[in-house]
């Protein structure tokens, strides 16, 4: 397999979906559906519906139109946590995905309406699913996936991480704490895109389970990178400025056990990660190389 072709093909069919649903800008609150597609059609890896996609593929998913609409959604809630995430009184960045921020070029009252607005649109788009549903069955999978939408973005999940994250700037914190931020902040949505790809696909509870274990770790392990891309990268590889942990006094997996061992950390949870998903391959005979391909990539990405 010519890995970086597939993935830049797979990047460019996500791109395409993404697109299909983004809000028309059109209407007196025409200016906020500008903000939102400024941030949501910028680019970005589309880490998240792909994921989504490959673990709908590894339990054998047969109707997209299901998974389109979650696959929309997945992204404009994570935009919404990034153009909120820049603001001047969270991470206050000038650059994402290689642009100005969303509240550099539409102000900041504008850059909250528009994460509010994706926040929301979100749920709509997703719920665009049921009318694709043609049965019972398929409308009990999309209610169980909307119900992962959800809980994993919120309360328990990547918004508790984030207060956490913004109460403990400038404090010391432990390895635990930091933990519990990141497998709320960075792991929560990955666990949402993967377990939302099963439950779509007809994967049952304990599968499903197992592929929140994944996810988990790989979005500690993405994580982890992220911390060390922050100190060995630059503006023009990552598209985001560097350095910004430590302008934000911020305690990361580098500051606390340095890089070399928080590259070993990400070899030790992508590995387990990878042998949860191969483990479905013996239990239930689901498999799909490139999703182990996808995996492997990011948690060694230098962007
Ligand atoms: C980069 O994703 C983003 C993360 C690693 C997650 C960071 C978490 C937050 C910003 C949560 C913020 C939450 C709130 C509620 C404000 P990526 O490298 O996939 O980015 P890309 O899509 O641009 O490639
Ligand atoms: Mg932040």
């Amino acid at each position: 397999m010519d890995f970086d072709k597939v993935l830049r093909e797979k990047t460019k069919a996500v791109e395409a979906v993404i697109r299909a649903y983004a809000p028309e800008e059109i209407g007196l609150y025409k200016t906020v559906c500008q903000a939102m597609n400024y941030s949501l059609l910028a680019g970005g890896k589309r880490l998240r519906p792909m994921l989504m996609e490959e673990t709908w593929r590894l339990f054998g998913g047969e109707d997209a139109a299901l998974i389109r609409p979650f696959m929309a959604a997945i992204e404009m809630i994570h935009t919404y946590s990034l153009i909120h995430d820049d603001l001047p009184a969270l991470d206050n960045d000038d650059y994402r995905r290689g642009k100005k921020t969303s509240h550099k070029v539409f102000g900041e009252a504008m850059a909250i309406l528009a994460g509010d607005g994706l926040q929301g649109y979100a749920y709509e788009t997703a719920c665009k699913a049921m009318d694709a549903a043609k049965d019972e069955g398929q409308l009990g999978r999309v209610a169980r996936a909307l119900r992962v939408l959800a809980v994993k973005p919120g309360l328990t999940g990547m918004l508790g991480g984030q207060v956490v994250d913004v109460e403990m700037e400038g404090k010391p914190i432990s390895k635990e704490v930091l933990d519990f931020i990141h497998e709320r902040k960075t792991s929560a949505l990955i666990e949402c895109a993967m377990m939302i790809g099963a439950i779509l696909a007809g994967a049952n509870a304990a599968e499903t389970a197992v592929i929140e274990e994944a996810a988990r770790k790989v979005g500690l392990a993405f994580q982890i990178q992220d911390d060390i891309l922050d100190v060995t990268s630059s503006l023009e590889v990552l598209g985001k400025p560097v350095h910004s942990d430590e302008k934000n006094e911020k305690t990361t997996y580098v500051s606390i056990m340095g890089i070399e061992k928080a590259s070993g950390q990400v070899e030790k949870l992508s590995g387990e990660a990878l042998s949860l998903i191969d483990g479905l391959r013996e239990t239930g005979g689901y498999e799909n190389p490139f999703l182990g391909e996808l995996l492997k990539a990011l948690i060694h990405r230098k962007k």
